[in-house]
């Protein structure tokens, strides 16, 4: 009997669909410490981003093990080691479309935010005061919004930004995107001095920040920063001088250099919103995901 291994999590329906396929599926976190010993006795594993696949860990599963295939229920690919576990015949696979619509719905919601004092407000208000005279906003509509990445969740994001009468910059590494007419194909300088909103949709730079403390000081004094995209992207500690300095106006993040942060400074400035990596955490994006996970376990099996 093939034997799945969940380690993060995996829609109820999901599991339910390959039980009921005949395959055998244990739902359990190991501590990397043990995952490789553990990872022997499986034929795929199916993690999302708290799960990291490393190197050492794929040498031990495969010391006398069976693993064939790693399933990354989401889009970063990021915690596991691919190319040595392809190199060492193990598939790897991710679902690149299931939570596009999510991710874009979060980095919305982090921008009315940051835009309304949402965040701050209920902390405040949570704390007795009534600061209706501090927190005068802004309006998203007729703001310019410039995305860096230009993928699923940056389109997702920018369909539901024109709606809201936003002005879209893109940049992208392949070039200016044919069928997009709508929106502006900038560089990178142009989109962090003229957007109002910057929102990065690019996946992990291998621990590189793209933007740093130059990066941010282009951007306008009243720009806000959006990361729901990898932690390691933005240079937390650039972001967090900038904050403090009023170098831009705040900043919504879903993501982190270090998960769980342990950056207090930044989580609890006044100036930022922020939520714990949940930009795929909804019921139909983890729906969606679990389908596209069976899928693969079907198809890989046949
Ligand atoms: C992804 O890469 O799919 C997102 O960052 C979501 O990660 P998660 O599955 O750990 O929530």
């Amino acid at each position: 009997m093939v034997r799945i291994l969940v380690t993060d999590g995996m829609s109820a329906s999901a599991v339910k669909e390959l039980k009921e396929k005949g395959f055998e599926v244990v739902e359990q976190f190991y501590e990397p410490e043990v995952l490789g010993e553990e990872l022997k006795n499986f034929d795929v594993v199916v993690v999302r981003s708290a799960t990291k696949v490393r190197k050492p860990i794929i040498d031990k599963a495969l010391e006398g093990g069976k693993l064939k295939l790693i399933i990354r229920g989401g889009v970063g690919v990021d915690n596991i080691d691919v190319a040595y576990a392809e190199e060492k015949g193990i598939a790897v696979r991710n679902t690149p479309n299931a939570s596009s619509a999510s991710v874009a719905e979060l980095a919305l919601a982090h921008m009315f935010a940051v835009a309304r004092f949402i965040a701050i407000s209920n902390v405040s208000m949570r704390d007795g005061k009534w600061d209706k005279k501090k927190y005068k906003g802004t309006e998203i509509s007729g703001k310019t919004l410039g995305l860096i990445g230009f993928g699923r969740i940056a389109k997702e994001l920018a369909k539901r930004a024109e709606v809201l009468g936003m002005k879209v910059l893109y940049t992208n590494r392949r070039g200016k995107v044919e069928g997009f007419d709508n929106y502006e194909y900038c560089t990178l300088e142009d989109i962090l001095k003229r957007s109002d909103y910057v929102s990065l949709h690019i996946p992990s730079q291998n621990g590189k920040a793209l933007i740093g403390k130059d990066e941010i000081a282009m951007m306008k004094n009243s720009a806000y920063l959006i990361n729901c995209a990898r932690g390691g992207v933005v240079d937390e500690k650039a972001l967090l001088d900038a904050l403090n300095n009023e170098v831009i106006a705040g900043a919504g993040i879903d993501v982190y250099e270090e998960e769980p942060t342990k950056n207090t400074e930044l989580i609890n400035h006044a100036k930022v919103s922020v939520t714990p990596h949940i930009g795929a955490s909804t019921k139909e994006a983890q729906t969606r995901i679990g389908e596209e996970i069976v899928k693969i376990i079907i198809e890989f099996f046949k």
